[in-house]
């Protein structure tokens, strides 16, 4: 069944020229299942008028905090009271800082802040205005807050400037809704998941380790949670809260993060291993400060275990997805670690096309081959993956206990 039949969803438009493409979205929500209402703010209803999402939504649009139509007037408390998402596109720079200030000014605002239902947004906007501290501070505030920001595409903008901040497509933004109201895959499950880089240290304020911003991993550990699962994150040291219904452990080294996941690992069904593990460790860790006037450092190296590798050897090994980040050949390195360390599922990505990012273009590599996703927020792919381990999990299972 598709997850948005039956849904009652809130479409916001607020003030940009890509207020156009709401149009689009309004119509392919509704031909995927959901009753769509539609909130359109002063500026939004200065870009499209209230009639053409009318008449695609089927459904009265509402603009005003003092509509008479509502027999108790308080519209922004009845419309989200029933509803299963609010969705804002497109979300211009100033509902986003309104949003994370609790500002509740007009009909869109004022709903929010007394919502009772999960918010998505979409942002538009200039690259500038996009790339601008005040717009990063609150993007990053508004995803502490639980909202999931979607998107935004780069490319061209209406300006004529090239960069990040176009409003997704519309096909693009109605298949990441449909991926949010994903059902609960894994209910009953326990899922151990590593994420984040591992910190392996040479002296007290010295150590090498790995690039990863664990957003990845974070964002799987949610959906996991999502879906049902028990989960615990075994993670390195990322600036990340740790994400609801999930329990974290943190860590720092490679060696630490192998012991807390072999402590969790018992009755493990799926471990997912995120982690940017450093391949290498000092092999001993000086005790005070190494001062510069010794001249040339020479560091001697020894290999860290390979942690998946280890849970997926051992006989009671749960279902193991990996990931695989290159530079170049994806294709041949990703399936040659799936079987080298006997994983059922590795998750490729080129390094250029997602590190550090909110999105990413994965491929999931699997006995049956390669499956490429499109390119999305990282939360979205969570859920793909998610869906596709668990559409693997039962079979696996059974194998393993050999019922
Ligand atoms: O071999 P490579 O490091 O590229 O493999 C990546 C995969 O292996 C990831 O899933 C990563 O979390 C895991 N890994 C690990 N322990 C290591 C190195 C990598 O669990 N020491």
């Amino acid at each position: 069944m598709n997850p948005l039949e039956g849904k009652k969803l809130i479409v916001a438009v607020t003030g940009g020229v890509a207020a156009y493409k709401a149009a689009e979205l309004v119509r392919l929500l509704g031909k995927a299942g959901a009753d769509v209402h539609v909130v359109l703010t002063r500026g939004g209803a200065r870009f499209v008028t209230a009639v053409t999402f009318q008449a695609l939504s089927g459904n009265p649009v509402w603009e005003d905090l003092w509509d008479a139509r509502m027999p108790n007037n308080m519209a922004h408390i009845d419309l989200s009271r029933d509803a299963d998402a609010i969705v804002i596109a497109p979300a211009s720079a100033d509902v986003i800082a309104k949003l994370v200030h609790g500002l509740a000014d007009d009909l869109l605002t004022t709903m929010c802040l007394a919502r009772d239902c999960p918010l998505l947004v979409a942002p538009a906007m200039n690259r500038q205005m996009w790339e601008h501290p005040a717009t990063r501070r609150n993007v990053a505030c508004l995803n502490a807050d639980g909202a999931v920001v979607l998107g935004p595409d780069a490319g061209e903008q209406a300006c004529g400037e090239t960069g990040l901040g176009r409003l997704l497509e519309p096909e693009a933004l109605c298949e990441q809704v449909i991926g949010f109201f994903a059902p609960k895959l894994l209910a009953g499950r326990k899922v151990v998941l590593t994420a984040g880089p591992t910190f392996e240290a040479i002296d007290p304020v010295r150590g090498i380790t790995n690039i990863s911003s664990g957003k990845m991993g974070y964002a799987l550990a949610l959906a996991c949670a999502r879906a049902g699962a028990q989960v615990e994150l075994v993670s390195g040291p990322t600036g990340l809260a740790a994400p609801a219904g999930v329990h974290r452990t943190a860590v720092n080294s490679a060696l630490q993060m192998r012991d807390a996941v072999l402590a969790v690992l018992p009755g493990t069904d799926v471990f997912v291993g995120v982690a940017a593990v450093a391949d290498y460790a000092p092999a001993s860790v000086a005790e005070h400060k190494i001062k510069k006037t010794q001249g040339e450092m020479v560091v001697t190296l020894t290999p860290n275990p390979d942690i998946i590798a280890e849970v997926a050897a051992r006989d009671d090994a749960p279902f193991c997805v990996g990931f695989a980040a290159e530079s170049q050949d994806l294709d041949r390195y990703a399936e040659g670690k799936r079987q080298a360390k006997k994983l059922q599922l590795v998750v490729g990505n080129l390094v250029q096309d997602g590190m550090g990012r909110d999105d990413n273009q994965i491929i999931l590599y699997d006995a049956a081959g390669r499956h490429p996703l499109p390119r999305a927020h990282k939360s979205v792919l969570a859920q793909l993956i998610v869906e596709h381990f668990a559409s693997l999990l039962a079979a696996y299972l059974e194998a393993r206990t050999g019922v």
